[in-house]
């Protein structure tokens, strides 16, 4: 890491577990083991019954707004400051990076506090406390601005993501399944320019073997560790 000053780093849910969000594949209670995405997180479910979508948005939503930013979403703020390039992509929507200071963000799902016109396409706010909630402006159903099953990711972000992933020299997948595309195909962007790929992640996934280093712990261990050995090489 000392002979690199570009950095890329890819997280996902893992990385909020520890704030108490529920991850959505894994180990506990994990939200697809609970419920079905086909019925939740599609265009087609939101057609179907828009209320018993945004019904389970508020209550993920309520989670978020309870949750604070932990150790991992910290460690990586600090990091940031580190590196003249820092770039952090992210699957998460809850926002937490945001939180925690962290200031380079690539959102590539969208974030779940906001809202968005079904009609207008544009971020707006409800008229008034309903569910589902109805754009101020226009009248027409908001949407959660969040990337749904089979939609398109939002375009800056994910070039700006491919990018990043391809000119770093170190590329950290932290709390991902390294399951969900094009997320997952950045860190083979990444090792294909010839970057060190590190992998965080309690579990075995499809990129632990394709890692140059993997850690088998929580982020929020290894993160605020690595941040305190950076730190003490005393060039940080
Ligand atoms: P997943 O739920 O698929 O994976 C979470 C990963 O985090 C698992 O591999 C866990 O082992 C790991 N994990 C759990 N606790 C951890 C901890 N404390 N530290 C580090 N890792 C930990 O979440 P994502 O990979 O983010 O998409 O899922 C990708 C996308 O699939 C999500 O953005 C969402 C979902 O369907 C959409 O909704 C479009």
């Amino acid at each position: 890491m000392r002979q690199t000053s570009a950095v890329a780093v890819l997280t996902g849910s893992g990385v909020s577990a520890e704030s108490g969000i529920p991850t959505f594949r894994g180990g506990g209670d994990s939200l697809w083991k609970r419920y079905d995405p086909r019925e939740l997180a599609t265009p087609e479910a939101f057609s179907r019954d828009p209320r018993l979508v945004w019904e389970w948005y508020l209550w993920r939503r309520s989670l978020v707004v309870g949750a604070e930013p932990n150790p991992a979403h910290l460690a990586l703020a600090e990091m940031e400051g580190f590196f003249s390039s820092f770039t952090l992509i992210t699957q998460n929507v809850d926002g937490l990076h945001e939180r925690a200071g962290s200031r380079n963000v690539l959102e590539l799902h969208g974030n779940i506090l906001r809202s968005r016109c079904t009609a207008e396409g544009e971020i707006s706010e409800p008229r008034r406390q309903e569910v589902p909630p109805r754009c101020r402006r226009c009248g027409a159903l908001l949407r959660p601005d969040v990337v749904w099953f089979g939609e398109m990711l939002p375009e800056g972000p994910v070039r700006a993501a491919f990018e990043a992933s391809s000119s770093c020299g170190v590329f950290f997948s932290v709390g991902t399944s390294s399951l969900v595309y094009p997320a997952a195909a950045l860190p083979e962007e990444a090792r294909a320019s010839g970057a060190i790929l590190v992998e965080i992640n309690p579990e075995e996934t499809p990129l632990t073997r394709r890692a140059d280093f993997s850690f088998r712990e929580s982020a929020s261990v290894v993160l605020p560790e690595l941040v305190k050995r950076l730190r003490a090489q005393g060039d940080y």
